[in-house]
């Protein structure tokens, strides 16, 4: 994973335009709290915003205010913000919002709209194109973000690259597209060299993975995921994925429920995937409820370790309810699969597994693991 700008602004622009950012609108500049009020007719928002969340410790955007945002938003190094939100737009297509620093809240019940639909469809056209990520939390600490709904992501939702101490909650997300062209790689929740990252009582509807997850102690709780590629993706890239809980998860018609992702094969970097727990998952019409993967085929750099599936119960679309693909030289130890109650839509389950023993009290459903 990695940050995704877009570069269609150039530099000299972002500065010409934080240059000359207007303050008139901004109310109270250098007092605690500031509201913002749209520019209006054709005007964009962003410098005025930038300028407040700058000047001013609590920034408040009013329920009936809906600001264009137009220009690339570089919000770090922030200390001690609280943005009390907000209708928001981002309307046109370069845009793309980091936000950094201490002590930051985001909250106040509005929405974040991403004007997905022609980054979907110019994305059908050109698979290289670089599409913004909605919000990028960049080097934040002790952050909350909570209560506010985001739409039409044209890529990720949320990304958080090297934050500490991060906490989503009641979150809405959804992606949805107008015409024949779907949302892609609209991801929930990203994270990147991060640690201590809380996902808990949130509603994802998207076309992508749920929350992929390549950092340190995270813990999600209590997600309701539909559409969705997965819950739990480990690029293990010369990186550490240790100490992460999934609790209580409902998942429907979505291509991977609980899942361990690794690249194997020559040219892939290395890494450990280590004390990983998927506890309670509820899933309907999931195409692989229960899966580690892509590490059968070939050695792998990365190392799986201590991994628990426990009280996994639903559907699959297919025969296969459950896969645990480890990598042939034995880069895998203690995984653990305990009370898995899945079911296909017809016929007889299949639990499979490679080059690994299994422990637990479901074991017995994969029998004797084939070896690769
Ligand atoms: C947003 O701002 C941009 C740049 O000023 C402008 O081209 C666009 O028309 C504005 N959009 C709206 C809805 O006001
Ligand atoms: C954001 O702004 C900070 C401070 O001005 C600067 O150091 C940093 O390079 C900027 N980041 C990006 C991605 O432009
Ligand atoms: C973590 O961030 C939260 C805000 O979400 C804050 O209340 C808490 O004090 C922070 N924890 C630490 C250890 O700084
Ligand atoms: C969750 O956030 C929504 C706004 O997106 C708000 O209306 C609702 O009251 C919040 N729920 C809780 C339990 O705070
Ligand atoms: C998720 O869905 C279940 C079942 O429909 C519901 O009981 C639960 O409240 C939902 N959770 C959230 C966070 O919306
Ligand atoms: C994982 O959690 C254990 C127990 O809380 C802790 O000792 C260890 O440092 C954590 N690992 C990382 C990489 O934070
Ligand atoms: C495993 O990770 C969880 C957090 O996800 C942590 O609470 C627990 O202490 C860790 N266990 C070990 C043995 O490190
Ligand atoms: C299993 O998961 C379900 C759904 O999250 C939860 O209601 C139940 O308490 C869990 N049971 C155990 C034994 O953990």
């Amino acid at each position: 994973m990695r940050l995704t700008i877009d570069f269609l602004l150039g530099l000299s622009a972002l500065q010409s335009a934080f240059a000359h950012a207007p303050s008139r609108t901004v109310q109270n500049v250098g007092r605690a709290s500031c509201t913002l009020t749209a520019l209006g007719s054709g005007k964009d928002d962003s410098p005025q915003f930038l300028t407040a969340m700058q000047a001013c410790s609590t920034v408040v955007i009013p329920a009936t205010t809906t600001l264009n945002i137009s220009t690339r938003l570089n919000m770090t190094g922030l200390t001690n913000k609280h943005l009390n939100a907000f209708p928001f737009a981002f309307q046109t297509s370069i845009t793309f919002w980091i936000l950094g620093g201490t002590n930051i809240v985001v909250d106040g019940g509005g929405t974040i709209d991403g004007a997905g639909q022609a980054w979907y469809d110019a994305f059908a056209k050109s698979s290289s194109l670089l599409r913004p990520i909605t919000m990028t939390l960049f080097q934040a600490t002790n952050v909350l973000v909570q209560n506010i709904k985001m739409i039409n992501s044209p890529i990720w939702f949320n990304f958080v690259n090297e934050g500490k101490n991060v906490t989503f909650n009641n979150v809405t997300l959804n992606a949805a597209s107008t015409s024949s062209n779907g949302p892609a790689n609209t991801d929930g929740w990203d994270t990147y060299r991060s640690d201590t990252v809380f996902i808990t009582n949130s509603v994802i509807n998207n076309g992508d993975d749920c929350a992929a997850k390549d950092s340190t102690n995270i813990f999600v709780a209590n997600l309701n995921c539909t559409g969705s590629q997965s819950l739990g993706q480990f690029a293990g890239m010369f990186d550490i994925v240790e100490n992460v809980t999934a609790t209580n998860i409902h998942m429907s018609n979505a291509q991977n429920g609980a899942r361990i992702k690794c690249w194997a094969g020559s040219g892939v970097g290395s890494g450990i995937v280590k004390n990983i727990t998927f506890n309670g998952f509820i899933e309907s019409k999931v195409d692989n409820p229960v899966i580690i993967d892509q590490c059968a085929s070939f050695p792998s750099n990365t190392l799986i370790q201590d991994v628990f599936f426990n009280n996994i119960s639903g559907t699959s679309t297919g025969s296969t309810v459950a896969n645990v693909g480890c990598s042939p030289d034995g880069r895998c130890s203690d995984i653990n699969v305990n009370n898995l109650n899945l079911a296909p839509s017809s016929g007889t389950a299949k639990f499979t597994c490679q080059n690994i023993k299994l422990a637990g009290n479901s074991a017995s459903l994969f029998g004797t693991c084939a070896t690769t």
